[in-house]
């Protein structure tokens, strides 16, 4: 049409335009290129960057800043480091239910840890935390593979301290070194120390041995500060000295990273797998029986305790049920279907039929019948300690300010003295991987929530193929100009 100017002049024009674009686009790559490739990196420096992951169960997100003058580790640490606001946990806040997601970045309705109890109608399978043979069973762990397997299919040596189910085939494959938690209970247990403390200083003592070894991604696990917060309260001094004690541990493993030369070869990323809110006396934490809203012999299981429970009724007795907790006061109930889209947890098939969601200021207690309460009895522990058998801190709460935890970053990837804002559970794995140099699988994190925490904007990879797909559009809009105006030509 004549209306659209002459094709052949507009096709020159493209030409052009096509030209000086890739050549703009070019440009920056190549200014980065020195500075952002980590293969450059590697080259220069030697050997290649370390990924140091500690985890610190149960730290909640104000514990550093609420006494960081008596927190020099922690303090040095994120002087040269990033501290995100906070890191968001996924629902429920609960270790396994978390852990999980750090480990694989998707949300518990596709890893399918759903809590730290959970049943399999199916199989009339039991997944108890405090049982070592329940938890250890493969069948809950196939969905997604955890960061270590990634890790070990790209070549990548891994060891990982008491780091749950981390002795857990996947696919055939299994990480270097692993020492789950339990083994290290038993060990610990028959060199005649079961001391929380001791078993601290080991994560941090196996942290710096694998250090020095070619380990390409170390992960320990630390327990005390959870204990602590639940034995004693958040709010406890108790919890407040344990912190301290793991800021030493810190102080010292950051003293032997400087002094073996390692401090430019190591990533290290401290992280908490959710907080804790304090229930104990004074409190004013209100509790829900649930034997006022239910009867044991109406139900077939009963999962969980505290801040979710799951309700596995009759075909028959379902809706009396239901009907019976909907409008209960202190809770949310929930049939499967009505669990709201944003927890992220109602497409796995272990989800059960009913859900309690305690809402902040309730607990919800055991039905108290043996048999049909997943766990079927409480730690002998806790009953000696605690009336009613309520900790002084718990969590697993949905969207609560006391259930987030931190994330700490340094090394030569982050970049220097940075607040940033907060992150989600479901971000840490692709952090991994970045740090790692290796694909990531499909997961739920969003890269650019966390992409500016890095010293290099964006990875190599992202790009060298922006460049890659500019060059290749400008060249074929130029071979199509060039076919057009050979057409024209003639
Ligand atoms: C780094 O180098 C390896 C081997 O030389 C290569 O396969 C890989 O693609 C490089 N990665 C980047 C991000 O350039
Ligand atoms: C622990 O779990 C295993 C496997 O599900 C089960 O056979 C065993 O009875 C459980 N042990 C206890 C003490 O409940
Ligand atoms: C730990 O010890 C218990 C009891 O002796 C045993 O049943 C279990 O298999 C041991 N676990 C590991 C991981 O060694
Ligand atoms: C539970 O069952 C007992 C005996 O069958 C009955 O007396 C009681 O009212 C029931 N409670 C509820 C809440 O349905
Ligand atoms: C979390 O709670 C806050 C306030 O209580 C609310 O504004 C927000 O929408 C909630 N977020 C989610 C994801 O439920
Ligand atoms: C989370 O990631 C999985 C795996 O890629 C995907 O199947 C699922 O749809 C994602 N969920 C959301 C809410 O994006």
């Amino acid at each position: 049409m004549e209306t659209c100017g002459n094709p052949r002049s507009i096709f020159q024009f493209l030409v052009v335009v096509g030209i000086t674009l890739s050549f703009l686009c070019n440009l920056p790559t190549t200014h980065a290129e020195p500075s952002t490739s980590r293969n450059d990196t590697k080259k220069e420096n030697g050997p290649p960057q370390k990924l140091l992951i500690i985890m610190l169960d149960g730290f909640r997100w104000d514990y550093y800043d609420r006494q960081k003058e008596e927190l020099p580790g922690f303090s040095e640490f994120l002087s040269k480091g990033v501290q995100a606001q906070w890191l968001e946990p996924s629902f429920p806040s609960n270790s396994y239910a978390c852990w999980t997601t750090i480990s694989t970045g998707v949300y518990p309705e596709v890893h399918g840890i759903l809590d730290n109890f959970m049943f399999d109608q199916q199989f009339q399978a039991v997944f108890d935390f405090k049982n070592e043979t329940s938890v250890s069973i493969e069948h809950w762990w196939q969905n997604v593979e955890p960061i270590w397997i990634t890790a070990t299919r790209h070549g990548r040596k891994a060891l990982l301290h008491r780091w749950s189910s981390c002795d857990v085939p996947f696919d055939g494959l299994e990480p270097e070194t692993c020492m789950s938690y339990y083994q290290h209970l038993n060990q610990s247990i028959e060199e005649g120390y079961s001391d929380t403390e001791e078993a601290d200083l080991d994560a941090f003592r196996i942290a710096f041995q694998g250090l020095q070894l070619d380990y390409d991604i170390i992960m320990v696990y630390v327990e005390s500060i959870d204990k602590f917060g639940h034995a004693y309260g958040p709010d406890s001094p108790e919890l407040m000295e344990a912190v301290r004690h793991v800021d030493n541990a810190l102080s010292l493993l950051l003293q032997e990273i400087k002094n073996a030369g390692l401090e430019n070869n190591v990533n290290t990323v401290i992280i908490g797998d959710h907080g804790s809110t304090f229930v104990g006396q004074g409190s004013g934490t209100k509790i829900v029986q649930l034997s006022d809203y239910i009867n044991a012999s109406q139900v077939y299981k009963i999962v969980g305790k505290g801040a979710v429970v799951g309700i596995v009724p009759y075909a028959q007795t379902k809706k009396k049920v239901y009907q019976s907790l909907k409008g209960g006061v202190g809770f949310d109930t929930y049939l499967r279907e009505e669990i709201p889209e944003n927890f992220h947890y109602k497409k796995s098939k272990l989800v059960p039929e009913i859900l309690l969601v305690a809402q902040p200021n309730y607990l919800i207690l055991r039905l108290g019948d043996g048999e049909k309460q997943i766990p079927d009895d409480e730690p002998p522990a806790m009953k000696q300690r605690f009336k009613h058998f309520i900790p002084d801190g718990i969590h697993g709460y949905s969207n609560m300010t006391d259930m987030r935890t931190i994330f700490f970053a340094k090394g030569p990837a982050f970049k220097e003295g940075v607040a940033h804002p907060p992150i989600e559970m479901v971000d840490l794995y692709q952090i991994f991987t970045h740090l790692l140099d290796i694909p990531s699988n499909p997961n739920n994190g969003s890269w650019p929530r966390v992409s500016n925490m890095f010293s290099s904007a964006l990875p190599t990879k992202t790009v060298s193929n922006l460049w890659i797909i500019t060059t290749i559009t400008f060249s074929t809009l130029f071979i199509i100009s060039l076919n057009f105006n050979s057409i024209f030509i003639q």
